[in-house]
Parts: C-alpha cells; sequence; structure tokens
C-alpha cells in the first residue's frame, strides 16, 4: 500500500465519518399511521436529508438547504399523498399504511462532514376478519354390534391470509394452532367434538400485533339434526346435479331429434 493511498484513506475517513445506528422495527395494522423518527432535535438549515424506501434504495423523500421533496411518484407510486415531513426533525410519516408499504427505510443526515445513516424494518400486517365455522358430521367405525358412531367435525376458516396462526382453543387451553408463512392463502384447521360436549370452544386468528376470535357453542354447531340437515343438503345437492344432467341429456336428445327429422 503506497504512503500517498494510505495518507488518502485517512484523510477521507476524517473528512466523512459515517455514523450508522441499529436497525430499528416498527410493526403497524393496515390502515394505520407510523411515524419513522430520527430523534434528531432540530435538523440544521445546511443538512442534506434523504429518505429511501426498498431494497434498491429508491428516493422518497429529501430535505435539501431546508427545501422540502417528495417523490409522490416513486416506488409505483404507491405512496401517493401518504408521506408527511416533519421540517423540524426530518422525521417521516406515513399515513394510511398498506402492506405494499412494509419493508426497509433508510434515512441519511448529512451535516457537515458527517453522515449519520438511520435504517428501519416496517411490517404493516393485513387487517384479519372473524374467522368463519363450519361443521359436519363424520362417521366413525367402532365395532360389528355397534356399526358406527359420529363426531362433529368443526372446521375453523380464513380467507387470503399471510402471516397469521389459527388456533382452536378449549377455554383457555390451546388444543391445536397452525402458522401460515409469507403466502397468500386461505386455510381451515379442524377440531373434532363429541355431539354432547358442552364445553367452549373458540378459534383464534392472530398475527404479532391483533387477533380476531370466534366463539362456538357446540350446541349450536353439532346439533344432530343441524348434521342431519347438511346431509340431507348434500343428498340434495347430488339429486339436483341428477336431474339437470338428465335435463341436459333430453335436451340434446329433443335436438338431435329435431335435426334428424329436418334433414330427412
Ligand atoms: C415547516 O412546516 C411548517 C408546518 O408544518 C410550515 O409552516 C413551514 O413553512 C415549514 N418550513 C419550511 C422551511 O418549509
Ligand atoms: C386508505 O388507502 C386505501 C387503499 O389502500 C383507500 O382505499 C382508502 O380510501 C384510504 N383511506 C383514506 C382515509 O385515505
Ligand atoms: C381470495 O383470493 C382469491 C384469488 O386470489 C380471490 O378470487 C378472492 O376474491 C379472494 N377473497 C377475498 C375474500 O378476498
Ligand atoms: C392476496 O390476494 C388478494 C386477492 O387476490 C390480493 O388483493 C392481495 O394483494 C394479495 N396480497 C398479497 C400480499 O399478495
Ligand atoms: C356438561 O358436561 C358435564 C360432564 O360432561 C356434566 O356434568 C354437566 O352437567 C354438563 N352441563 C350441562 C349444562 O349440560
Ligand atoms: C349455547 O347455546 C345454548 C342454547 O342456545 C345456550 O343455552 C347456552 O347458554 C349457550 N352457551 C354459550 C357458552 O354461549
Amino acid at each position: 500500500m503506497s504512503p500517498t493511498f494510505v495518507f488518502f484513506c485517512l484523510c477521507l475517513w476524517h473528512l466523512v465519518g459515517v455514523e450508522t445506528d441499529e436497525m430499528k422495527s416498527a410493526e403497524v395494522m393496515e390502515g394505520d399511521s407510523v411515524t419513522l423518527h430520527t430523534h434528531v432535535t432540530e435538523i440544521r438549515s445546511d443538512d442534506l436529508i434523504l429518505w429511501t424506501f426498498g431494497p434498491k434504495d429508491t428516493h422518497i423523500a429529501k430535505i435539501n438547504r431546508a427545501h422540502h421533496e417528495i417523490f409522490h411518484d416513486s416506488v409505483d407510486g404507491r405512496f401517493r399523498a401518504r408521506l408527511h415531513l416533519d421540517n423540524q426533525t426530518g422525521s417521516l410519516t406515513i399515513t394510511n399504511t398498506s402492506t405494499e408499504h412494509s419493508g426497509p427505510y433508510k434515512i441519511e443526515i448529512v451535516t457537515g462532514n458527517k453522515i449519520s445513516v438511520k435504517t428501519f424494518s416496517l411490517t404493516v400486517y393485513a387487517s384479519l376478519s372473524i374467522p368463519v365455522i363450519t361443521s359436519y358430521s363424520q362417521s366413525i367405525p367402532l365395532s360389528s354390534e355397534r356399526p358406527s358412531s359420529s363426531k362433529c367435525v368443526l372446521l375453523c376458516s380464513v380467507v387470503n391470509v399471510t402471516q397469521v396462526t389459527l388456533s382452536w382453543y378449549k377455554g383457555n387451553r390451546l388444543l391445536s394452532s397452525i402458522n401460515i408463512p409469507e403466502l397468500n392463502t386461505t386455510i381451515s384447521l379442524h377440531l373434532e367434538v363429541e355431539y354432547q360436549d358442552n364445553n367452549t370452544y373458540s378459534c383464534v386468528v392472530n398475527n404479532p400485533i391483533s387477533d380476531q376470535s370466534q366463539h362456538v357453542n357446540i350446541s349450536d354447531f353439532c346439533h344432530t339434526s343441524s348434521c342431519v340437515n347438511y346431509a340431507h343438503g348434500f343428498t340434495e345437492a347430488v339429486i339436483r346435479l341428477v336431474v339437470s344432467v338428465l335435463v341436459g341429456v333430453a335436451t340434446v336428445a329433443v335436438l338431435i331429434y329435431d335435426i334428424k327429422s329436418r334433414t330427412v
């Protein structure tokens, strides 16, 4: 290494001190506002501030010589009319957040010959809907003397969810649960109960900051007649399908007959 190079490096190091803070995390629900705080008490008129978003450090806002600029159309316009810069502190507020605002944020503050870098990781969770419970009867073969008995199966479902946990509770006790990772999916978790069960069950969907639950009254869901109704409904649907297929065949037959009689 040449002495000139070492001197140059030392000189540059002295000139530009880069100070990087530990990354801060923020988690909010969709629709909420969030402020990424710079913790700077007052920015100076000749400070340069640059806010970026995403893995490519796309510029979203800057303050240059006390002049503010918000790049509303950057990052496919997803920040349009949602960004607010505090001109005292340089803190950035994002209003009415949506899941597409999740990601890394970075601010660079250039004060004289110092650069201070702060990074943030924002996670915006989609709002959760109340889980939907359905039930059906399941026959279980017992023995030759008593051919079968049936259990009531409860299905708890949530649609198009990402990063949630779905669980069944008996009172306050956790019975089963599944984690749904980075998928946008519809998922169901089942639970088998006896018809005469009189405990209270609940199905809960949650993410790290919110939850929604549905309480289940077994006598409402697993009434023998409701399961009979369910089976009846199914039979009826099959009958309807058969009937419509028959009607279809009959129509085709009539058409063929019609065409034949015309060609003759
Ligand atoms: C700073 O913001 C306030 C209100 O938010 C505004 O009145 C003022 O003009 C702004 N200052 C500059 C230099 O833009
Ligand atoms: C919030 O954003 C959503 C789209 O993400 C939009 O439909 C809604 O109108 C916005 N609400 C407000 C109060 O701006
Ligand atoms: C769930 O996603 C599917 C396909 O991605 C869509 O057709 C359906 O409308 C969505 N349902 C809800 C409730 O958002
Ligand atoms: C999930 O699917 C819904 C409906 O198809 C869509 O509107 C939404 O943007 C998707 N969300 C993610 C994170 O992929
Ligand atoms: C609930 O079940 C327990 C035992 O299975 C029984 O002792 C109790 O009487 C039942 N309560 C009601 C209200 O049916
Ligand atoms: C369940 O439903 C029955 C009948 O509708 C009612 O008597 C009972 O109080 C309900 N139990 C709970 C926990 O809601």
